[in-house]
């Protein structure tokens, strides 16, 4: 197939950036985004479902002739949309719901890679049965992990040295959900890799570094990313050769082994530790945002056919290419984000920085973004849009993505001033 028709599913600065990746395909000749946002809308066309089940879902991507479904986020295909196109013989990009079960339920983690042998975080399931005194007791490495075993939108999980706010926590959990997971802290520096696999082959992407707090100095709250630069020298050759060893290769060895296999990105959560030793913080079974926002640019060969590939087991065939430059991206948030962001305030200044954005060297990825060039761009979300930049060294990439973000303008918004401060420091 040459002229390939595509799906992205999903609204966020993810799936902007995965058309902005797809359109520089010659294959791709239309892209379609369910519902998609105020970026995709200049790539793709976007479309409000009215029944966005699976069986809609399907319907609509029989209805465009579809050659590849690629869902961005974790909810769809933890509720079988994968399945839902596989039955109908449409190949997607996102693994099966038995699959997706990895990010769905920390506890199906943490089983899988205890029977995979992957290092890991010691944990303790606790319900209603459980002495919780003597379990903080037990993880008094200070501070302590809790973990709900519910899809929560980055919400699920405290790291505190508040032994009260920690038992509450524990107690309201348990609670809502039956049980609780409490995790030891694991310290070291993270990082994030996004490895593509299917059946057959995997490839690692060059490796990330998010910043999930809110304030510079990584302080503050907990957020869904608030930038990410690209690659991440903590991940040295070194570091990288242990995490293929350890984790990517027996996950893959045993995601690869199941019923069917899994088709699709397996995002690997990592903590280094001061001896370079990785461990797994957690698995997400879809790419990272705003992760995915400094990789794909990174990808130099054709993201459609990486993505075909891993949809239709033909990994073992396909052979990436990457560039090694560098890439970062720094989130605009609305105020109030992550507590309670204040949607509907106008964003300045697009129109202005619009002539002089370009893919691969500074652009702007929507997000929360709504409306038009014609009608005014209306901030609709708590992460707005990110900045991006690419160039051959980081000091300088970082640079023109500040320079970028500070032409814009939005009523109470923030953004984080040190993005890639930990490979800058270096
Ligand atoms: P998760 O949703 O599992 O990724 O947890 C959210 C964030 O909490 C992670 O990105 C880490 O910054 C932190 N975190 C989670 N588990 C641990 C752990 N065992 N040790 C240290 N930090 C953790
Ligand atoms: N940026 C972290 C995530 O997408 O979960």
């Amino acid at each position: 197939m040459e002229e390939a028709v595509v799906v992205v599913v999903g609204s966020g600065g993810r799936e902007h950036a995965l058309c902005l990746a797809l359109a520089q395909s010659p294959r791709v000749t239309s892209i379609h985004c369910v519902p998609g946002n105020a970026g995709t809308a200049q790539l793709a066309t976007n479309h409000q479902l009215d029944d966005t089940s699976n069986s809609g879902l399907t319907e609509f991507c029989q209805s465009v002739d579809a050659h590849l479904v690629v869902v961005g986020p974790e909810a769809p295909l933890c509720a079988g949309l994968a399945d839902a196109c596989n039955e109908v013989g449409i190949p997607c990009f996102g693994p099966v719901a038995a699959l997706a079960h990895l990010e769905g339920s920390k506890l199906h983690a943490k089983e899988t890679m205890t029977a995979a042998g992957v290092p890991t975080a010691d944990y303790q399931r606790l319900d209603s049965n459980s002495d919780i005194d003597a379990a903080l007791d037990t993880f008094a490495s200070d501070p302590w992990v809790v973990k709900r075993d519910v899809l929560a939108g980055g919400k699920g999980v405290i790291v505190t040295r508040n032994r009260q706010e920690a038992y509450e926590f524990i107690q309201k959990s348990i609670k809502t959900d039956g049980f609780v997971l409490l995790e030891a802290f694991l310290p070291g520096e993270e990082a994030s890799m996004l490895v593509v696999m299917d059946g057959t082959g995997f490839c690692a992407l060059p490796a990330s570094q998010d910043h999930k707090r809110a304030y510079d100095g990584d302080e503050g709250p907990n957020t869904g990313g608030m930038g990410a630069y690209c690659p991440a020298p903590v991940i040295d050759g070194d570091v990288r050769e242990r995490v293929m060893k350890r984790i990517v290769e027996p996950m893959h060895a045993y995601l690869s082994s199941q019923p069917i296999p899994y088709r699709g990105v397996l995002f690997v959560g990592l903590m280094i530790d001061e001896k370079k030793d990785p461990y797994v913080v957690e698995f997400n079974v879809r790419f990272g945002d705003p992760e995915c926002q400094v990789t794909l640019p990174l990808v130099t060969s054709d993201l459609f056919s990486m993505l075909y590939a891993a949809a239709t087991d033909g990994m073992s065939e396909h052979n990436a290419t990457f560039s090694d430059q560098a890439a970062v991206t720094v989130v605009l948030a609305s105020e109030g984000y992550p507590r309670s962001p204040r949607k509907g305030r106008t964003i300045g200044g697009l129109d202005e920085v619009g002539e002089s954005t370009s893919y691969r060297k500074a652009w702007i990825n929507f997000a929360g973004v709504s409306g038009s060039q014609s009608t005014g761009f209306i901030a609709s979300g708590g992460r707005v849009l990110s900045c991006t930049a690419m160039g051959d060294n980081l000091a300088d990439t970082q640079k023109e993505a500040y320079k970028l973000i500070q032409q814009l303008s939005l009523q109470g918004g923030h953004f984080r001033t040190d993005i890639a401060h930990r490979a800058l420091r270096r």
